[in-house]
């Protein structure tokens, strides 16, 4: 099977149908008023693209563009000195709302490509415009991480949070996948981030890559538990049309993924190799060993209010949600202009952010708090979501064994976790993805439409 946006049957249909929505270009001044009004919390997370890779990993399906290491410097120095201007306009459009930032993440691409540095003036500069504390988490690739002087220097410079992109400890997958580190670099990118003094390190895994077993997966799953790691992440292989590896699955250049059958075992393999290992289930893909810590993204992005910065990058007040331009020219343009680099906006109204809420808290994080709902919302649960077409699924969902309802919280059943990446991944597929694939095909699109 080729896991893309149709894989997943009638979830990827509900997805199209259910998750309709259309982006606007701003007018001047349209995004920062919107920006401003809509802010209602006083604690945000903050976002940072970085658009930048040494390579490309052929199934890879996010914003980024190659660039060589010898160019790295000059054009990292230049997005940097974009982002702070990006960030310094978001202060002024907000100086009345005393925004605190509780969370600072960076992804990508590639965000160890910048330099410890680097880092070091975008933490000292957020904390300057913002009640800030200097330190963020970062997503990583091995590659850079080998080296044990550049390591500690990230961390010294604010880096206290690390997702590392291993994807396998075995060297046939590294291959198929197009990556460019060896498991021994990943190993010493753990070391040197350990004795770096790093708070907390993910690794990333994938699974159901072409050729890959079951058998080869459960190994990767050992290995991984045997790694001094606080948490493991397993993502399924998603694959984008505009992926080099889906044309050349589709010209049979390389074999498909394992089958329909395959996937389900190796979702449960998950769920019963990494619990017993001391890893808890605290996303449906994701497992902690430390008590009430996780590596998080999915929540700010789903529920807001996040402040999105660099090319490509996606904010979400709560009422209203924005994506930055995908070119990186147009945007270091743009902010040097004074102007923000907004490509396309929409309001969201606030049974969309409830029901956005439930999903993400029931079908990626496994469980949703009654409680939690009503502090975030100052409505109830039923008030909110009760006539909508969502409480019907819920309800259908119920009847089929897929969740669990007591008086404060809904919860998935072993039946339902398998549901929920189904729901989860034909989401991601069908929304985030076409909305980066149609802003890749022009800077600026007057409207776009998704799916
Ligand atoms: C932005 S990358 C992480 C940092 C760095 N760019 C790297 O790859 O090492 C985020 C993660 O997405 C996952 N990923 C990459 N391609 C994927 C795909 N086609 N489907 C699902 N997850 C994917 C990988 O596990 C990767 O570590
Ligand atoms: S998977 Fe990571 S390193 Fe590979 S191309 Fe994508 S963002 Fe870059």
């Amino acid at each position: 099977m080729i896991l893309d946006r149709n894989a997943f049957g009638v979830w990827s249909f509900i997805a199209k149908r259910a998750f309709k929505a259309t982006f606007l270009r701003p007018r001047n001044g349209e995004a920062a008023r919107a920006i401003c009004e809509t802010l209602k919390e006083t604690n945000v997370a903050v976002y940072i693209h970085i658009p930048f890779c040494t390579g490309t990993c052929i199934f890879c399906p996010y914003t980024r563009i190659p660039i060589h290491r010898s160019e790295c410097e000059r054009i990292i120095e230049k997005y940097v000195n974009a982002l702070l201007r990006e960030m310094k306009m978001y202060s002024k459009i907000t100086k009345d709302l005393s925004l605190e930032v509780v969370d600072i993440h960076a992804g990508g691409g590639t965000p160890s490509l910048i330099p410890g540095k680097y880092w070091k003036i975008i933490l000292e500069k957020l904390s300057e415009l913002f009640e800030a504390e200097p330190k963020i988490a970062i997503e990583a690739n091995p590659e850079d991480l080998r080296d044990e002087a550049y390591t500690s220097n990230l961390v010294e410079s604010g880096v206290n949070e690390v997702s590392l992109g291993v994807q396998s400890f075995n060297p046939k997958m590294l291959k198929i996948l197009g990556r460019r580190h060896s498991i021994e670099d990943s190993i010493k990118a753990i070391e040197n981030l350990r004795s770096a003094g790093c708070k907390y390190i993910n690794i990333d895994l994938m699974y159901m890559v072409p050729e890959q077993t079951l058998e080869d997966w459960i190994k990767d799953l050992e290995t991984a538990s045997q790694q001094d790691v606080d948490e493991i992440t397993c993502y399924p292989t998603l694959i984008t049309p505009h992926s080099i590896g889906y044309k050349l699955i589709k010209e049979g250049k390389i074999p498909t993924q394992p089958s329909r059958k395959v996937f389900k075992k190796m979702v449960y393999a998950c769920e019963d190799t990494l619990p017993p290992k001391g890893f808890k289930g605290v996303e449906i893909y994701g497992y902690s060993r430390r008590v009430g810590w996780k590596y998080v993204t999915v929540n700010y992005e789903m529920e807001g209010p996040l402040l999105g910065f660099g090319c490509g990058a996606m904010g979400f007040t709560g009422g209203y949600e924005y994506i930055n331009t995908h070119s990186v020219k147009d945007y270091i343009d743009s902010v040097l202009n004074d102007r923000l680099p907004i490509a396309g906006a929409r309001e969201v109204a606030l049974v969309e952010r409830a029901i956005r809420y439930t999903a993400c808290r029931l079908f990626v994080c496994r469980i949703l708090n009654k409680k939690d709902f009503r502090l975030k919302f100052s409505r109830g649960f039923n008030e909110l979501i009760g006539r909508t077409g969502f409480s019907k699924a819920l309800r259908l969902l119920k009847i089929t064994g897929n969740i669990e309802e007591g008086n404060e919280r809904i919860s998935l059943t072993r039946k339902g976790f398998f549901t929920a990446h189904q729901i989860c991944w034909a989401f991601v597929l069908n929304v985030p993805c076409r909305i980066a694939e149609e802003y890749l095909k022009k800077p600026w699109p007057s409207k776009v439409v998704i799916p």
